[in-house]
């Protein structure tokens, strides 16, 4: 398969769970890592403001090459990040294709994976599964084990 993963990571606790999925998924398939990013980096309170329009440096949008997506996103104040929404919103060619999401938080993720699936299904696209990351340290083996643990468990139930 050809799988997508991207992310939005502002202080690396995604981002680690992105490149675990990677390590493994790439033993098997074919795998690019893209990481979303905002245009203007702000404090996060700021981006909500703008939250419908965010612009977005250069976002690999256009899903027709891609047979399996993950998305991931930090938990902010119970929900995906604005700059996570602004991307799962300009998706192009979504429609059928296959997503499996994942989040970090340090405790309460709230409607997170919710929210981004809403947006995923009224695209007429299918959440195959989800996952979320819960630590108030850095993120160490034990969780990055998790995250491969998932990466091989999606593979097997697609
Ligand atoms: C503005 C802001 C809001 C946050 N809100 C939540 C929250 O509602 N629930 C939670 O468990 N963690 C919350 N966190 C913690 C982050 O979700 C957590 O540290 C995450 O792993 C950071 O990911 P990153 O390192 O990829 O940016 C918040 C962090 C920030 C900066």
């Amino acid at each position: 398969m050809n799988i997508l993963i991207a992310y939005y990571s502002k202080t690396g606790a995604t981002e680690k769970v992105a490149m675990a999925l990677e390590r493994f998924l790439r033993k098997s398939h074919r795998v690019t890592l893209f990481r979303i990013k905002p245009v203007q980096e702000m404090k996060a309170h700021e981006y909500k403001k703008r939250e419908k329009d965010l612009p977005l440096l250069q976002p690999l949008i256009n899903l027709k090459d891609f047979d399996l997506v993950f998305v991931g996103t930090p938990v902010w104040n119970f929900c995906p990040t604005p700059i996570t929404v602004s991307y799962l919103r300009r998706l192009v060619s979504a429609k059928g294709k296959r997503f499996v999401l994942f989040a970090t938080c340090t405790a309460l993720p709230g409607t997170t994976i919710k929210r981004m699936s809403n947006i995923l299904t009224t695209k007429g696209a299918t959440v195959v599964d989800s996952i979320t990351i819960r630590s108030i340290f850095e993120l160490d083996a034990s969780k990055l084990g998790i995250a491969e643990r998932f990466a091989e468990r999606v593979l097997k139930e697609l």
